[in-house]
């Protein structure tokens, strides 16, 4: 679902950027590692700076960025314009519908958009389907606990229903194969849960004597 105004001011600014470079990129980086080389997703890629983080903190070799909302694609369009960056693409799309093969991905990147989406279960399962055997998935997500307290309830706008808990989350992460790499972190009054899992490597072949 797409942002209301509170929200598009709030993950469109100087201090959500500051944040999501000087915070989030690194912490998730000291998880999961470098990507250097690697083709990355950004899915809900908003105004595209978890992009640049996705760049300058991995050194990913490509990121394709894909959000539902032509304003937000319009504005990340916006921030790669000067540079022109051979390395970004960016794509109006929902993540319950990706438009990419299976296992095309090194890693995937959710900051913060799966608890707009309803059949947030069936998105989290496109982003399966497109990572490659030992393909990471890095994510910072909000709390229903949070997502029902009323500062959060009177000035923004998420689904109502089918909220998930990180306890929730990771049950489905777990369902769908991925293994954690550490427990996620819980950040800003308990609100927000960062972490990486990863789809398990390919089986080894075993040679029996
Ligand atoms: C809270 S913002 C986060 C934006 C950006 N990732 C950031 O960290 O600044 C959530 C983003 O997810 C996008 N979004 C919402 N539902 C979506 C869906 N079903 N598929 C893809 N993007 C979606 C919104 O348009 C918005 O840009």
């Amino acid at each position: 679902m797409k942002l209301n105004l509170a929200e598009r001011l709030l993950v469109n600014n100087p201090l959500r950027a500051l944040s999501q470079r000087r915070y989030e990129g690194p912490l998730l980086r000291r998880v999961g590692g470098r990507l250097d080389g690697a083709r990355v997703l950004d899915v809900g890629c908003g105004s595209g700076v978890g992009i640049e983080v996705i760049l300058k903190e991995f050194g990913a070799a490509e990121v394709q960025g894909v959000d539902l909302d032509p304003r937000q694609i319009q504005r990340a369009e916006k921030r790669f314009a000067v540079s022109r960056d051979p390395r970004v693409f960016l794509s109006l799309a929902g993540v319950n519908s990706l438009p990419f093969r299976n296992e095309s991905f090194d890693a995937v990147f959710d900051f913060g958009m799966l608890h707009h989406v309803v059949d947030w279960q069936a998105g989290l399962a496109e982003i399966r389907r497109v990572l490659k055997p030992s393909g990471l998935f890095f994510f910072e997500e909000v709390t229903s606990d949070a997502l029902n307290r009323w500062v959060y309830r009177a000035f923004l706008d998420h689904p109502e229903q089918n909220r998930f808990s990180e306890g929730q989350f990771l049950e489905v992460v777990s369902d769908l194969g991925l293994e954690l790499l550490s427990q996620p972190r819980r950040v800003l009054f308990n609100d927000i849960f960062i972490g990486v899992a990863r789809v398990p490597p390919p089986c080894s072949s075993h040679v029996t004597e």
